[in-house]
């Protein structure tokens, strides 16, 4: 058995503007590092958090990364083991980039690897699940399965949990900008409306079958137009700072389509080449500065290949 690894796991984009908590995909850049090492002393211990201004909990007993690997742990009858964690955060928290998904997927990969467990990697979803209900008290699965998986992927079902991987254009990019603002997810969740007029229903499952077709289909026009929530944007949106402003100019310097990514405050915009990316996460991030709000931006194509070993 190896003593020690370290793991690669990407940030998401959560929702996909009109999949509310059935939709993610993963991205190449950002993503949380993880170093695992065995001990001589069973149980968990955390000797070092990076990259999160003090933020994060150093107690295993209160850690997402620490405490899906117990879970993992027990379900593999191994809790004998003794690990020391290492988590270094290379993206910001509560960012809406499934922040805390990379960390704890990058755990439990990690471990499922020390271990030789060669098993399907989507088993190790239930565990993962966990981390995101500890971190904003909900287990949604669309920033931890892409996280896990890789590329695009829907959640069928949550009962039973049924996720399935989707295919999608190879030329699509894509631009994320995240305003240096505080959005917490679960308070961006509870926000969120209870109740849904039937009528807004109806545009919402046209645009999610929509979006899946043009993935099927390699058709980014359609993925475009069908990239359209009645539901939950018009309420976040009011968290982001000049969200409306931002997609104008996105889409005017040639974005496919413009939304929150997860939670926010995080935007991101599809588009069919590179250099547009570029261009839109530049002129986002200038737009910020001249708000006085910081930002950070990035251009990825989708990430097929979830967490690797490094
Ligand atoms: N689907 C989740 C949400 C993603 O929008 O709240 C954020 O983690």
């Amino acid at each position: 058995m190896e003593k020690e690894i370290h793991v690669f796991a990407p940030a998401t984009v959560a929702n996909v503007v009109c999949g509310f908590d059935v939709l993610g995909f993963a991205v190449n850049a950002p993503g949380d590092e993880v170093i695992m090492r065995v001990t001589d002393k069973p149980g968990i211990t955390i000797s070092k958090i990076t990259g999160d201004d003090g933020r994060l909990p150093m107690d295993p007993a209160k850690n997402t990364v620490s405490v899906s690997v117990q879970h993992y742990l027990q379900s593999v009858g191994r809790i004998d083991i003794g690990l020391d964690i290492e988590l270094h955060k290379k993206m910001p928290i509560g960012s809406g980039l499934g922040s805390s998904s990379a960390s704890t997927v990058a755990g439990l990969f990690a471990i499922k690897t020390l271990l030789g467990d060669e098993s399907d990697a989507a088993k190790l979803l239930p565990f993962a699940m966990k981390g995101e209900e500890m971190a904003c008290g909900h287990g949604h699965a669309d920033n931890v399965a892409p996280a896990l998986l890789g590329g695009f992927v829907l959640i069928r079902s949550y009962e039973p949990l049924d996720v399935v991987r989707l295919p999608h254009p190879a030329g699509l990019w894509c631009a994320i900008v995240f305003p240096d603002v505080d959005v917490p997810t679960r308070e961006a969740r509870q926000i969120i409306r209870k109740n849904i007029q039937m009528k807004d229903a109806v545009t919402q499952w046209g645009n999610i079958a929509g979006l899946v077709s043009g993935l099927f289909m390699n058709d980014i026009d359609l993925i475009g137009r069908s990239m359209k929530d009645v539901l939950v944007e018009p309420v976040r949106s009011m968290l982001i700072p000049d969200f409306y402003k931002m997609r104008e100019m996105a889409m005017e310097l040639g974005a496919v389509s413009f939304g929150i990514s997860g939670s926010g405050p995080s935007v991101f915009a599809f588009t069919k080449d590179e250099e547009t990316a570029n261009r839109i996460t530049q002129k986002l991030q200038q737009h910020l500065t001249g708000l006085k709000i910081g930002s950070n931006g990035y251009v990825s194509t989708i990430n097929d290949a979830g967490p690797r070993v490094l």
